[in-house]
Order: structure tokens, then sequence, then C-alpha cells
């Protein structure tokens, strides 16, 4: 088993390139099927999650080449199979997207049912919702959604929830379906926009996304298309908080700014400064951060998946700090693996109340799920002494070369996998 090793205490100082953005790639790479002739993606981030997500789409017969870490080419005129097993689903839950991209193309898909995971339940009744609205039958037998449909139609539909995931899986489906579609109370993310942004480049014809209505006329076939990835919001946001909690200086590189408004808002709160630039964004900390109050919002509010990592640095803030979780009801996990090594914290139900202390002491963790296993790691390197973060594999999920990244920023972190290289850092590192 993997693990991180760390001792903290270096400010992060430097330039980090940020890679494209996981969540848009998983939704791009299932939407790519859809035509039958090649598609060419890059800025595809080198990541597991990814990764499981190509060998998907290549296990049901779509011809997946890689040309290198971050191009693929994918053609969709081979798939034979519509059916994606529970393997890949509990891998990734992501693989849902299969449903509405195959449903759209080939008016079947069968997907495993998705199970609960780390950060919560996870219904996704408002998905099977929008199939259906199009005319599919959906039904649930022997833990797999079968979709399918003679015809699929436009139709009026206003969700019940913001949901990422609905709102992209229904929009891939629609794409293809007779007529118009109108999708309202819809997830503006960025990597909504870029799913939109991706299929109008295969021909759909979609408007709207980024707004909270989406229109979507139907095409017969969708064609060949080139296209890059839009940058990792959450992986930029990640290392901006590694900076202010190191009292670190450090410059996002290759990066949307307007996407990382909601995380720049709550720096600047807790007393960094923050420059923008084109596709740049440089975090400065220098001395105490300061308390706040933050409350995880769908886009453009404050983003879930950046909830650990301010936790992290408010548990060094001055003063008391809420958070208040509104997407996903399990995603404190951390804050109990944080308290060990010396965060003052109180849950109760979705809030989270945080008396900040001077300085985080290292100790052995576990990372619970993908972002707060990266929270864990910024917690060590701001922490005394050394800190062992345990199951880096859900880490390895969505950040590529996580630890190279932060040791090009002064970090001192390693990957180990044995008692005898813990060693070999602790003698290192002194
Ligand atoms: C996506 C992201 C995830 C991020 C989340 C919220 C991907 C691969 N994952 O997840 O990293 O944390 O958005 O920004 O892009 N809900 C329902 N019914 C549904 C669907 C969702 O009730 O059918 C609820 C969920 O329980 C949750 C909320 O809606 O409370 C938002 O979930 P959703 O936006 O769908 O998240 P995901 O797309 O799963």
């Amino acid at each position: 088993m993997e693990q991180y090793i760390i001792k903290g205490g270096n400010p992060l100082v430097g330039e980090v390139e940020i890679g494209g953005a996981k969540n848009a790639a998983l939704a791009i790479l299932a939407a790519a099927i859809m035509t039958n002739e090649t598609v060419h993606i890059e800025n595809l981030p080198d990541v597991n999650d990814v990764n499981v997500m190509l060998e998907a789409i290549s296990g049901i017969g779509a011809m997946v080449q890689r040309i290198d870490r971050h191009t693929v080419k994918i053609n969709g005129g081979t798939i034979r199979d519509f059916n994606i097993e529970y393997d890949y689903i509990k891998k990734i839950r992501a693989s849902y997207y299969l449903l509405g991209a195959l449903l759209g193309k080939y008016r079947r898909a069968e997907v495993a049912l998705p199970g609960g995971c780390n950060i919560g339940s996870r219904p996704i009744d408002q998905h099977l919702k929008g199939f259906r609205a199009l005319g599919a039958d959906v039904d649930i037998e022997h833990g797999k959604i079968v979709a399918e449909a003679e015809n699929l139609r436009g139709t009026h539909l206003y969700f019940d929830v913001v949901s990422v995931g609905a709102t992209i899986n229904v929009m891939m489906a629609a794409a293809m379906a007779d007529g118009l579609t109108i999708m309202e109370n819809v997830a503006k993310e960025p990597h909504v926009v870029d799913v939109a942004n991706f299929l109008n480049s295969m021909g759909a014809n979609i408007r709207g996304a980024g707004t909270d209505v989406i229109r979507i006329r139907g095409v017969k076939t969708l064609h060949k298309s080139e296209y890059s990835i839009i940058p990792d919001q959450i992986e930029a946001g990640t290392f901006m908080f590694a900076a202010a909690a190191t009292k670190g200086d450090v410059t996002v590189m290759n990066v949307i700014p307007k996407h990382l408004d909601a995380t720049i808002s709550k720096l600047i709160d807790m007393g960094c400064e923050v420059e923008e630039f084109d596709d740049a964004v440089r975090v400065v900390s220098k001395g105490r951060l300061r308390s706040t109050q933050v409350k995880t919002l769908p886009y453009p509010g404050y983003p879930t998946d950046m909830q650990p990592q301010i936790g992290v640095a408010l548990a060094l803030a001055k003063g008391t700090s809420t958070i208040t979780e509104s997407i996903f009801e399990n995603r404190f996990k951390y804050l109990d693996e944080l308290a060990r090594m010396g965060a003052v914290i109180k849950v109760e139900g979705n809030s989270a109340t945080i008396e900040g202390v001077e300085r985080f002491s290292g100790a052995r963790v576990s990372a619970p799920d993908l972002r707060a296993g990266a929270a864990l790691c910024i917690a060590g390197l701001a922490a005394d002494g050394i800190t062992i973060v345990d199951d880096i594999v859900y880490i390895q999920r969505g950040y590529e070369r996580f630890e190279e990244k932060l040791r090009s920023l002064g970090g001192i972190i390693e990957k180990v996998s044995s008692e005898k290289e813990i060693q070999k850092f602790k003698l290192k590192v002194g």
C-alpha cells in the first residue's frame, strides 16, 4: 500500500502547471463515443479515474488510442456492446455518463447501478427522470439500470435538485433526441459548459450551458472533432490553499481565473494576497490567516470539492470559523483525522465550527476520499514534524503527479510503500 510521507514546515513557493479538468474529462470521454468518426482529445489529465473511463469505453468496443500522456483518439464506430459492468461503476461513479451517451446514440444502455460512496449517499433519480422525460423506459434490473427507447423525443424538463451529473447525462441523450429539449434548474459548473462546447464541436446544437436554462435541438448524427479540455479548477484551488496554509507564494499556471472566483474570494477574506493574470493566479500568504465563514453551494458558489482544503487552512487561522456543507452529507470525515494533528473542531450535522490553532503536529492519518486526501497532505506540509498519509489511492484518482508538483514548490513529500522507505525518508530529512 502506497503512502505519502511529508516533512512539514517549508512554505510552498514557485509556479505549478495545472492539468485538464478530471470531471470534464470523464464526461467528454463518454460523449466522445457518440460519433462513429474519430475524436481527438487534448489536455486529458493522466489520473486513475480517467484511465478507468478509457478502459470502460474500450471494454464496450470503442477504439482508444493514447497518443501521449495527455492526448487520446477515440472512435466509437466499433461499439458492439451497450452494457457497462459493475467493476467500472464501482471504481468510478462517472461511468454512468455512458448511460446518456449510449442511450442518445443507440437508444439503449445498461449500466450497473452505482452504490453509495465515501462522501455520502448519491442518488441518481434526476438522471433517470430526465431519460424518462425524453421517452426512454428505464428499469432497475439485477442491480443494473436498463434504459431503452424506440425513439427519444425532445422535452421540457425541470430538475428538482441542481445536479452536475444529471445535467450532463441528460444533455448528452437530448443532443441526439428528436426536436427541442429545454432543461431548467440545471448545474452551471465550468465542466457542464465544457461538455456542451465539446458536443457542439461534434455538431450538436446546445445553447445556454452556464446559465439556468439549457436548450438542446437534437441532431441525427455527430461528427469528428478536435478538442482541448478546460483546466482543473479544483486542482488549481488545492495548490492555492496549499500556498495559504504553508505561508507560501504559489502561482497556478494554465488556469481560467474566472472559474476560481469563489476560491479567490475566500482566500482574500482569509488575508491572502491574490493576483490574477490572463491564465494564471498568484496567491501570497504572509502572517497568520484570518477566520471566515463558508458554505458550499452549486457553481458559482463555493465548491464542495474545495471544502476540505479550506477546512485545513481555517484550522490554522486566527479565530473561530464555520463551514456549512450543503451538497454532500458525509464530507467532514477528514476533520477527525485533522483533529489527530491538533486541530480543534466541533461538527454538528452539516456544519463544523473550527477554532484555529497556531500549528499542527505531524501524525499518521488516512485519506477518507479524494479531495480530503489532498487536504490532509496540505495539513502535513504545514505541520511540525512528519506526517504519513495512508490510502493515497484516493488522491491518485484525481491528482496527476501530486507529490512531484508539491516537491517542485519546495514541499518535502515522498511516495513510499514500505517501513524501510519510511525510515530512509526520516534519515534523509533528519
Ligand atoms: C459532481 C462531481 C463531484 C462534485 C459534485 C458537486 C463529477 C464526476 N463529480 O458529482 O466531484 O463534488 O458534482 O459539485 O463531476 N442529487 C440528487 N439526485 C440526483 C443527482 C444528484 O438528489 O439524481 C444530489 C446529490 O445527492 C447532491 C447534489 O444533488 O446532494 C449534487 O450532486 P451532483 O451535482 O449530481 O454531483 P455529481 O454529479 O455526482
